[in-house]
């Protein structure tokens, strides 16, 4: 059901973020940077002419170059008999109808004829010395093994199963077991918090969670299994977890509901009949923050989904045979399940998975990683390239980097300098960047340049991949704006592509809503985008009340609604602002309830009540407490004003009229407070 406060998402651009990211971009020259590194001529896609040509097959007879490509790079039991259905309108958009296909066999068992000795993963744990190498035939019997033990428990076609594991190979295991049988996942990224993970379970009805005994990162150890035990009370559809050992420490086990999932697996065939799904039925679930209410539950289909991760990750990263593919994302995101399991196992790649952090034990560590196991395509975020660069050049000057090729970035806009750091510390100035923008409704990058083709300039995400038409609209009227020159306003895409969600999980209505509804006929990203005189696109960040959080991507009202979950705390109000690191930090405002006083012990226990409701990665960088917000007459919170004085636009000129608030005389209470910290 649609929640009443939930509103067509179509205000007006968000300027405070918009100047944020214009701050960011605000020393990128127009610098092209032409791939005239000593691999271009080798890339699979070699020159700006190959990628025009074939952009312009994908656009001009897209089912002709899809159905090409679905037969290119998919195995497929039943062919598909239609390559493409439905609009933006109806939101009943379908790709490869009728046909039949297995996504855990197209990522293992087909390439297990020539390349069952390759290794298929590469995990290095939270210590260096933890490394793990897994072939493709070892991977094939571990999928086999989960997914008849799945079996065994009753999971079947159609089922929900939550997985809350590290960043380990067995979530890949999981993730592939659930596939194999048609059984729908739900990764609960393993730094949410109980509440977080209760409402994901209860809202898709999991009837299994599957997780192990602890995480650990930067030495520290994440307690995994006593979460769940606490989620399991509140949960009654679940009816069993699955435990893997990860570190092997002390863990509750409850007979009734509790299995060890090694011993458990050890007991099953390692063959499985690999289950023969419509193209079209649900691969998993992902929930995702937005601008209001709870999180959504974006639905991610079969054939299309794996076509375009495949995809993406073939020509974006240049993935060629022999490379070794690393992504240090978390599995729990959406850039874990396209571009460490889907993507890379679909295309027959060995690929990296990191159970750490970038600077445990020392800031070398992706460095040492790249050199210790040749690295060919490094893929991460902003946050983490901004960390590093605050460290001596030394310590990325002493890896040897040779092996690199491309390096990717993700999650937010990349500002000049640290794409240049990237670029020459990292790159040594011979490997592409390529700077991807995507979301998880995408399923796969939307817009992103390929290496060797699209010459880049620090800072834009270049030009649309194969089958992306973007339009660039005016918020207020929905008009397509196309200036020769620059061109501002916020971005949709207007036809629909392969790897595009399907739907909110239970929840048609609420899907529509906020990517259809908004600017009819278009797929709404919720994104502000500028087009530059080349047709080159800079993304300008969120136009609504997402933030991008250290790449991690949050709802203001996730957060607002855990701090007034606080017994202190009244009402609340979360904004962004610029944060040197992470991109943007967490500002939230906060009333107290009678009784209780600003002082550094109320303060502790708001932030902790976020810590625990949604997760330590959510955590306010500052919490500012007040005895009213800027409201008005008929008492809603004017966010806007809020972001202004957080981004510290609050001259009367940029403040806009205040006189018609309720309590004018909050203003310039809050501007003060607000210095003080930020
Ligand atoms: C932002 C992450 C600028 C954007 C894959 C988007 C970016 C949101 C970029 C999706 C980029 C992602 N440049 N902004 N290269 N990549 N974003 O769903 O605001 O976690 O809407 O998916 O991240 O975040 P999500």
């Amino acid at each position: 059901m649609m929640k009443d406060d939930e509103m067509i998402n179509r205000g007006p651009v968000n300027i405070s973020t918009k100047k944020e990211a214009s701050a960011l971009l605000a020393n990128s020259s127009d610098t092209v940077f032409t791939q005239t590194n000593q691999f271009s001529s080798h890339c699979l896609i070699p020159t700006i002419d190959n990628y025009k040509q074939l952009y312009q097959a994908s656009v001009d007879t897209p089912d002709q170059f899809w159905d090409e490509q679905a037969k290119k790079h998919l195995d497929w039991f039943t062919p598909f008999t239609q390559v493409s259905t439905g609009n933006f309108i109806q939101g009943d958009i379908g790709w490869f109808l009728n046909g039949k296909l297995n996504v855990s066999y197209n990522c293992v068992d087909r390439h297990l004829k020539e390349n069952k000795d390759k290794i298929a993963i590469i995990y290095e744990g939270d210590k260096p010395s933890q490394i793990e190498k897994i072939t493709y035939y070892e991977l094939y019997l571990q999928v086999c093994r989960l997914a008849n033990l799945l079996l065994s428990l009753g999971i079947k076609k159609g089922d929900t199963v939550a997985i809350y594991l590290p960043n380990t190979p067995v979530a890949i295991y999981s993730m592939l077991a659930c596939a194999r049988i048609g059984a729908i996942h739900s990764v609960i990224f393993a730094g949410f918090g109980f509440e977080s993970i209760i409402s994901r379970v209860k809202d898709a009805n999991c009837r299994l969670i599957i997780t192990a005994d602890e995480g650990v990162r930067g030495g520290k150890t994440i307690p995994l299994k006593k979460k769940i035990d606490e989620v399991v009370c509140h949960c009654k559809t679940v009816e069993h977890v699955l435990v893997f050992k990860n570190t092997g420490g002390h863990v509750d086990f409850n007979p009734q509901k509790d299995i060890w999932a090694e011993e458990a697996m050890l007991e099953q065939r390692p063959y499985c009949p690999p289950e023969h799904l419509d193209s079209e039925d649900p691969l998993f679930i992902l929930y995702t923050s937005g601008s209001t209410g709870q999180p959504k539950g974006l639905v991610h289909t079969q054939a299309g989904y794996l076509l375009y991760a495949a995809m993406t990750h073939k020509y974006v990263f240049d993935y060629q045979n022999d490379d070794i593919y690393a992504c240090v994302a978390d599995v729990g995101w959406i850039t874990g399940h396209s571009y460490i399991v889907y993507g890379p196992l679909a295309n027959g790649a060995t690929t990296f998975i990191f159970e750490g952090t970038p600077t445990y034990p020392t800031p070398s560590r992706y460095w040492e990683m790249i050199e210790r196991h040749k690295i060919t395509q490094f893929y991460t975020a902003p946050t983490a390239i901004r960390s590093l660069m605050k460290f001596p050049t030394s310590f990325v000057e002493k890896s040897n980097l040779d092996t690199l090729r491309v390096l990717g970035s993700v999650g937010e806009p990349i500002n000049p300098e640290a794409w240049r750091w990237y670029n020459k510390f990292v790159g040594r100035e011979r490997c592409s960047i390529v700077d991807t923008y995507w979301q998880t409704e995408s399923g796969g990058h939307l817009i992103t340049p390929l290496p060797g083709a699209i010459p880049t300039k620090p800072g834009s995400a270049t030009l649309p991949f194969f089958g992306i038409i973007p339009k660039i609209l005016d918020p207020q009227t929905g008009q397509v704006l196309d200036n020769a020159d620059t061109t501002e306003g916020v971005l949709a895409i207007s036809r629909p592509w392969p790897g595009i969600a399907r739907t909110v999980y239970k929840s048609h209505s609420r899907y529509l809503l906020t990517y259809m509804k908004p600017y009819p006929g278009y797929y709404f990203t919720g994104d502000g985008v500028k087009r530059d005189k080349d047709g080159y696109y800079w993304i300008e960040g969120r136009v609504d009340d997402v933030i991008n959080v250290a790449g991690h991507r949050l709802g203001t009202a996730e957060l607002e609604s855990a701090l007034v979950g606080s017994y202190c705390c009244a009402e609340a109000a979360v904004v962004g602002y610029p944060h040197d690191v992470k991109g943007q930090g967490i500002l939230a405002f906060c009333i107290l309830k009678e009784g209780y006083e600003d002082d550094e012990n109320t303060v502790s226990i708001l932030r902790n009540e976020v810590r625990n409701t949604v997760g330590p990665f959510a955590s306010p960088d500052v919490i500012v407490i007040t005895p009213s917000l800027p409201k008005t007459r008929s008492g809603k919170i004017m966010r806007r004003i809020l972001r202004k004085i957080a981004c510290h636009e609050s001259s009367p000129e940029q403040l806009g009229d205040i006189s018609t608030l309720a309590e004018p005389e909050v203003v310039p209470l809050l501007i003060t407070k607000v210095l003080k910290y930020i």
